[in-house]
């Protein structure tokens, strides 16, 4: 018998500012019905000056660290889109502020939004080989496009860290998984940019092309029957995505697929808007948080990352998850609300660039800060 693996324990971060959509509804002239129903949007993370992908996704990582320790852990995985430096890995970073052994090795992957899955999929490799091993992935990420567009709603931030280990507490993820990639302009962020570069409509498309081709290839290569998996997890941009992903599933797979078997995924990205890398696993978050049936339920998750790679792969969840389960609410509720103009401040002062240093003060409640640039290096305060 194989040794079943998968996430052990899962945690969620996000930012110590919250912009309400209804305000930004209302600044920008927009029915806030748009937001809210067309998008499914409440609300939107917004990163403070000494925040970054670093200092949220080590703060989704320490609760972990402090219930597991950190002895089983020899490899970081820090995916992201929104990464820090050309050179020098996130994950270095927060290794260093997670206090994780030296013997450790410390990456970054990207793939757009995707890349988390990919840091799953290679951790289950690693515990595979070495079953007393456990993994950490962090998937952190700032969603950030121009202002006055129609993708600024659709903005936001988060991280969530998960452990991949042997006999996991949480989910045992299965080894069938169907993949797709496809050469696509549907989303990118050029080198000299902080703001990603997007064709939306053009991005709906290529997810939901990518879902159904790496569905083919997952029930292709033997995967679950769709009557066999009891809930969904999508990929969620906006969360009205995942009904659009919903739906197109039902279609493609001629089953009917009530809303009920996704919905409950959706409670925390409503209030953190994209978190990119982090989305998909915020929403398995809420899920675990929100759902009192799952025990021996198959989930089935789509990750979609633009530009794009797709994959679906299940996993099963274990008879005890609800005594694991972490509550990101009160995480959420303790954001400090920004107005628009504040936002926007932030928002234009993104862009620090390297050349001059810079001293943060801390500003947020969050448990790492960004501490500015010295000598073309970012500092980091614990
Ligand atoms: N009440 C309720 N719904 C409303 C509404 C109102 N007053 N006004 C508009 N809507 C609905 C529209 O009918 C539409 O619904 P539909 O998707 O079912 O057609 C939805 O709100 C969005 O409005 P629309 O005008 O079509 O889109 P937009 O031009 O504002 O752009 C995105 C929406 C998602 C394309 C844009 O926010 C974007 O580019 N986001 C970033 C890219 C992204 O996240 N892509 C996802 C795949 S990775």
């Amino acid at each position: 018998m194989t040794t079943p693996i998968g996430i052990h324990d899962l945690s969620l971060a996000t930012t110590g500012y919250v912009l309400d959509l209804a305000d930004l509804a209302a600044a920008t002239g927009v029915d806030p019905d748009k937001y809210r129903i067309g998008l499914g949007q409440d609300e939107m993370s917004v990163p403070g000056p000494d925040e970054d992908i670093v200092t949220m996704g080590a703060a989704a990582a320490l609760p972990i660290l402090e219930r597991h320790g950190r002895d089983r852990i020899r490899t970081l995985f820090f995916a992201t889109e929104s990464g820090v430096d050309q050179s020098k890995s996130a994950a270095v970073f927060a290794h260093r502020l997670l206090e994780l052994p030296a013997a450790c090795r410390a990456v970054e992957l990207k793939q757009a939004c995707y890349a988390a899955t990919a840091a799953l999929q290679a951790g289950i490799g690693i515990v595979a080989r070495n079953p007393g091993e456990q993994v950490l992935v962090i998937a952190s990420d700032i969603a950030r496009y121009e202002v006055d567009t129609a993708a600024e709603p659709t903005q936001g931030a988060g991280a969530v860290a998960f452990l991949v280990s042997a006999d996991p507490a949480l989910v045992e993820i299965e080894p069938v998984v169907g993949v797709d990639t496809a050469d696509v302009d549907d989303f990118w962020r050029p080198n000299d940019s902080v703001t990603a570069v997007v064709d939306g409509k053009l991005s709906i498309d290529a997810y939901l092309d990518g879902f159904t081709a790496a569905w083919d290839d997952y029930r292709a290569r033997g995967g679950a029957d769709i009557d066999a998996i009891g809930r969904f997890c999508h990929h969620q941009p906006f969360t009205r995505m995942a009904a659009k992903a919903h739906r197109r599933l039902a279609e493609h797979t001629g089953v009917d697929l009530p809303a009920d078997r996704y919905e409950t995924s959706t409670a925390y990205n409503r209030r953190m808007g994209n978190s990119y890398t982090a989305s998909l696993y915020a929403g398995l978050a809420a899920l675990l948080d929100g759902d009192d049936n799952l025990a021996g339920r198959r989930i089935g998750f789509l990750s979609y990352g633009s530009g794009s790679v797709s994959e679906f792969f299940t996993g099963v969840v274990g008879p005890d998850y609800r005594e694991h389960r972490r509550g990101a609410q009160a995480q959420l509720d303790a954001r400090e609300p920004v107005s628009v103009a504040r936002y926007r401040e932030l928002h234009a002062a993104a862009h620090l660039g390297s050349t001059h240093d810079v001293e943060i003060a801390p500003e947020t409640r969050t448990r790492f800060h960004f501490a500015g640039i010295r000598g073309r290096a970012r500092r980091y305060r614990s």
